[in-house]
């Protein structure tokens, strides 16, 4: 979701950060004292030194103000993407963003934006937002967006960053964002934001708010069910885990290559019960804000010739593979540890009209496309993208330091939702029910299939976006 060169900055990764817990009161002791003292002074001298090289401060005594936020999702569209309430302005002006850890910017529509969202942030009523006057225009694959580079109170969970930059977007092309959805959160490390910024979330690890350096996400599946558009979609929790929401201990896996997306390298994939190559170069983004799974080309062709009856999509879906709607598909994950296993319900995607299968058989599309062969060249590029079709299936852990991402079992009793549409924890503002074709690019003017038609905005725009790295 973004397109800034990767580039390795592994010495200095949190320079930047707003609010640097004493940054600026740097004494290194230099007066002989006796060894007890010099014992005793020796934390606060090492604290120095890493603050003043830009290190991340490891001590305790910064902590006090450490603190763990348990915020409601929302499930968008039969899981399409996931959303959490944030806060913006003086005095805070309400926003549903989608929480995005495969890029690193927060942007937000505004007012001047011509119906972009149905909840625009109004910049003249917040007494604390600061404009820089520049103009930045980030590059989604379905679309963009274009704003004014700025600074504001943002709050979410319960946490507070003042001067937290962001994009405030006066255009973005039609179609890239459901009309509930007024932005995103980018859970991403500060090295890939276009704007430039430090985070949110690691705004808050800089400055030692969170009681533990990561955040964890349980996400709903609703995709198999009929109800509402909006939905109760699961738990972030920022600054630590949520014992209630997993069984078993969590398996971290050290982060591959510096910190940029959270990425990792897939190690080993089956599918009905066929191991399937996942070649040499295996780099993945682990992207709550991607609908699907996106593999390379010779895998996705791998994965699909293991189903019987499947067939390559054409057309305005190519890169998408469809098959037997009857068929059970099962494909397991592993990132160099457990193999973890995808329900079937989230590789089905729902059926495909025929003008488009090319075929009379009831075929279901698949939640593994072929992002292309553009994709993958360079050092640190992924080439996957590894999204809510597996996220689902487990509880997710990004933690910063030492920087890893992990998974666990979900909890018995909350691998599936209830399916009842209770009223939205999150107070998500509906004023209109969203109509998920319209103004949709790839869909034409008709399209028999929203599930697919969902889906496809968020996977094309993951598709042309990493084409864009290059
Ligand atoms: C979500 O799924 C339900 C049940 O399959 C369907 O009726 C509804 O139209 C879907 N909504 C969207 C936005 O795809
Ligand atoms: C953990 O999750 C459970 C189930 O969603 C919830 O009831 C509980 O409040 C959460 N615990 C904390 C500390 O937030």
């Amino acid at each position: 979701m973004i397109y800034l060169p990767l580039v390795a900055v592994a010495l200095l990764p949190f320079t930047l950060a707003a609010p640097q817990p004493d940054a600026g009161v740097i004494h290194v002791p230099i007066v002989r004292r006796s060894r007890i003292n010099r014992v005793a002074n020796l934390p606060k001298a090492v604290e120095a030194l890493r603050t003043k090289y830009g290190y991340h401060p490891t001590n305790a005594p910064y902590s006090k103000r450490a603190n763990t936020a348990t915020i409601a999702i929302t499930d968008e569209e039969n899981d399409s993407s996931y959303s959490g309430i944030v806060s913006i302005g003086t005095p805070p002006q309400d926003f549903n963003l989608i929480l995005d850890t495969g890029s690193s910017d927060l942007w937000v529509a505004t007012s001047s934006c011509t119906s972009c969202a149905s909840t625009e942030f109004i910049a003249s009523k917040s007494s604390s937002y600061q404009s820089s006057g520049a103009s930045l225009e980030i590059t989604y694959g379905s679309g963009s967006v274009k704003g004014t580079t700025s600074q504001d109170t943002v709050s979410f969970g319960g946490f507070t960053i003042t001067q937290q930059e962001l994009l405030a977007v006066s255009s973005l092309t039609s179609g890239l964002l459901d009309s509930v959805l007024s932005g995103i959160m980018g859970l991403g490390f500060n090295t890939i934001s276009a704007l430039n910024a430090t985070p949110f979330w690691q705004a808050l690890y800089n400055a030692n708010q969170l009681s533990q350096p990561l955040f964890s996400f349980y996400l709903e599946r609703y995709i198999d069910q009929a109800i509402m558009d909006n939905a109760p979609g699961g738990t972030l929790t920022l600054g630590g885990t949520n014992s209630s929401l997993y069984q078993g201990s969590i398996e971290y896996l050290s982060l591959a290559g510096s910190p940029s997306y959270w990425l990792l390298n897939v190690n080993s994939l089956s599918v009905q019960g066929h191991t399937v190559s996942v070649g040499s170069s295996s780099l993945a983004a682990i992207d709550t804000g991607t609908t699907l799974i996106a593999a390379p080309s010779t895998v996705a062709a791998d994965v699909w010739a293991q189903v019987p009856g499947s067939v390559a999509l054409t057309g305005e879906y190519e890169g998408l593979y469809a098959f037997p709607c009857t068929t059970d598909v099962t494909v397991t994950i592993s990132f160099g540890g457990s193999a973890w296993a995808i329900n079937s319900a989230d590789m089905n995607l729902g059926s495909v009209p025929s003008s488009i299968s090319g075929t009379s058989s009831e075929l279901c599309a698949g939640g593994i496309f072929d992002i292309g062969n553009s994709v993958g060249s360079g050092s640190g590029v992924p080439t996957w993208i590894v999204g809510d079709t597996f996220l689902k299936n487990v509880y997710s852990v990004f933690r910063a330091n030492p920087a890893a991402v992990g998974f666990a079992e979900l909890a018995s009793g909350v691998s599936t939702s209830t399916g009842t549409s209770t009223s939205n924890p999150a107070k998500v503002s509906t004023t209109a029910t969203p109509t998920s074709s319209s103004g949709n690019p790839l869909l034409g003017t008709a399209s028999t299939n929203t599930n697919i038609a969902v889906s496809l905005t968020l996977l094309a725009s993951v598709a042309a976006c990493f084409t864009l790295l290059f």
